[in-house]
């Protein structure tokens, strides 16, 4: 089961699970989502802004604008509407200079 995110699924619903974690919270996307799409599918937001309190969900979804970083475990971010969900990835909203 996929929990209610800010988008919903409405076709290829029967993709295969992929398995990935957020801010070391495991979640569930299908393949060939895009970073973006798993996130906002399995909740709702990718990130808190850096400049303000409101919470980031992307806004060209094209690789354009820069909104949709988000960082790996390892460190180095990827934007995420132009990256696809691999099974196991360790994602973060925060940079790793905010990391404990
Ligand atoms: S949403 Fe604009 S670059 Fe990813």
């Amino acid at each position: 089961m996929i929990a209610a995110g800010r988008i919903v699924r409405l076709a290829e619903r029967d993709r295969a699970a992929v398995h990935f974690f957020l801010d070391g919270q495991m979640r569930t996307a299908l393949a060939g989502d895009t970073v973006l799409t798993a996130m906002l599918a399995s909740g709702h937001a990718l990130r808190k802004s850096e400049f303000g309190p409101e919470p980031r969900a992307g806004f060209c979804l094209m690789g354009a604008c820069q909104d949709c970083w988000v960082w790996q475990d390892e460190g180095p971010r990827l934007r995420a509407c132009s990256t696809l969900i691999r099974e196991g990835m360790r994602l973060r909203t925060t940079p790793p200079e905010s990391w404990p």
